[in-house]
């Protein structure tokens, strides 16, 4: 196992990025549910390096928080001169590693396994520089290789510095080095800011250490998408689709049925289990844990949150920062956010939203209900309809429900408020008070029947429609 102990991986994240036409700084956005310059991280982080560096610069006050619990050294580089210059200012934090990988913070889809080939490359041809390159078929909007012989590299050239019969160059410049460092300083020292930007370009360098008889090599990388940069808004939704099919792929690998997978979008912290179903059209998003056998059912989100096995979630289920247990079903349409619980066995159905609530095991709330700040416990029946009023206008109170508990249909439970074990409530009420165990409550205006007055009624209208006619014939 060759050892990287003697390379320095270095992150240039300072750019502003203009072509995306935003206020948010280019590296920061998100591809593949995590910003770009957090994928280049974390390849970097398995190449077993000396050290990682970023550099920062444009809006370095919100790249830094995303980067730094990542286990890396920042740079600030003030003003951003340009790729060359970005290096220069990290001389010092390079310090004495033998070589320096150099990426950039737009190019989120590189492979840790790439990385090391490239070193690997390097240090077994004894160059100057190994870069890694691309060939597209449509290579607009990057630096050009232009070779000498079939291994090695005479100049990259700039897309605005193409001459007319260097525009059918299609291999690309991806930006991806690995340096010998004793190599690149001085052949970066000859480096002329001399461009319209009037900045200090990187691949200039490639240039001047031509020029001074180096060896620069290429290799054209196994899969091209790996090399992919993002200017454009066009280039991150690329990017993204090739994440996604990467991660929906691998959960393939580890035993998870995906249906029309193009459909489904899954953040790369997801898990899931064997024979777990994902039909089309769901999203599972952050930190969120399938077990094995579940059903995860069309038009479905779930997010940050953990099933156990074989739950169920019927179509169009929104399910975030919350728990359900084994041999839990719920929806279709259901709705469960903040910390809801429902433990194993429990069934939710359609139209029925959970905030902050605990559902005992084999308690049921099939349709139509809001329970907040309720905890419930277990083998109880809640009916269709069923509300808790949780809010007074000021603050949240809590609803406790017992075991074996029977709320009829379309009861208010009026928060605080506790139900006993085995209590009944009769379909209707509003409760205020706390109900006793194995008692019944019933809050809720009595019933009269006014024995005959429907047709007392009807006589009486019968009557008074025959009189108006006469009335009429008379006129
Ligand atoms: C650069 C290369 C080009 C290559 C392309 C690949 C140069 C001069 N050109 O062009 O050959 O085909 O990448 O995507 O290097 N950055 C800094 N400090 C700076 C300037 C840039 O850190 O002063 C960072 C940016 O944040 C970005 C990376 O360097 O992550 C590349 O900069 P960008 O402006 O995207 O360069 P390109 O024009 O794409
Ligand atoms: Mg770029």
């Amino acid at each position: 196992m060759p050892n990287n102990k003697d390379v320095a991986m270095l992150i240039l994240a300072a750019g502003q990025g203009t072509r995306l036409k935003s206020s948010l700084a280019k590296v920061l956005h998100a591809a593949g549910g995590r910003p770009l310059v957090e994928h280049v991280v974390r390849s970097c982080a398995g190449v077993g390096a000396k050290k990682t560096i970023v550099v920062v610069g444009h809006q370095a006050e919100k790249v830094k928080p995303v980067v730094e619990p990542l286990k890396v050294e920042i740079v600030l580089q003030q003003p951003q001169n340009g790729t060359g210059h970005a290096l220069l200012v990290s001389k010092r934090a390079i310090g004495n590693a033998k070589y320096v990988v150099v990426l950039p913070g737009d190019a989120p889809l590189i492979r840790t396994e790439t990385l090391k080939a490239l070193i690997r490359k390097h240090k077994n041809g004894q160059a100057a520089a190994t870069l890694l390159t691309a060939v597209l078929a449509d290579p607009s909007g990057y630096g050009r290789i232009l070779r000498k012989g079939s291994d090695a590299v005479q100049a990259i050239i700039e897309e605005s510095q193409l001459q007319a019969e260097q525009r059918e160059l299609n291999e690309i410049n991806a930006s991806m080095y690995c340096f010998t460092a004793a190599k690149l300083w001085p052949a970066l020292a000859r480096v002329r800011p001399d461009n319209k930007h009037r900045e200090i370009y990187l691949t200039d360098a490639i240039m001047a250490m031509n020029a001074a008889g180096e060896t620069v090599l290429a290799e054209v990388a196994q899969d091209s998408r790996e090399m992919l940069g993002c200017n454009t808004r066009a280039d991150l939704a690329g990017v993204d689709h090739t994440f996604r099919e990467w991660k929906r792929a691998a959960l393939m690998r580890d035993g998870v049925t995906i249906q029309l997978p193009e459909t489904v979008l899954i953040d790369p912290d997801v898990i899931a289990g064997e024979d777990t179903l994902i039909e089309p059209g769901v999203q599972l998003l952050g930190k969120t844990r399938i077990g094995a056998r579940c059903v995860v059912k069309t038009g479905s989100v779930v997010h940050d949150s953990i099933l156990g096995d074989e739950v169920v979630v019927e179509p169009y289920c929104v399910i975030s920062q919350s728990r359900l247990d084994s041999d839990v079903l719920v929806g279709p349409f259901a709705r469960m956010r903040m910390e809801s619980h429902l433990k194993r066995g429990s069934r939710i159905g359609n139209f029925v939203e959970l905030k902050k609530s605990v559902v005992g095991e084999g308690t049921k709330a099939m349709h139509l209900t809001y329970l907040g700040d309720a905890k419930i416990g277990s083998k109880t029946n809640i009916g269709a309809g069923t509300i808790t009023c949780n809010y007074d206008g000021f603050y949240k109170h809590l609803t406790a429900i017992g075991n074996k508990v029977f709320i009829g249909s379309d009861s208010a439970l009026v928060a605080p408020v506790k139900i006993g074990n085995g209590a009944y409530v009769g379909a209707g009420s509003t409760i205020t008070e706390n109900v006793p165990a194995d008692s019944l409550a019933i809050a809720r205006g009595r019933q009269v029947n006014k024995l005959g007055w429907a047709a007392k009624k009807r006589r009486e209208l019968a009557a008074a429609e025959k009189s108006g006619k006469k009335d009429k014939k008379r006129r």
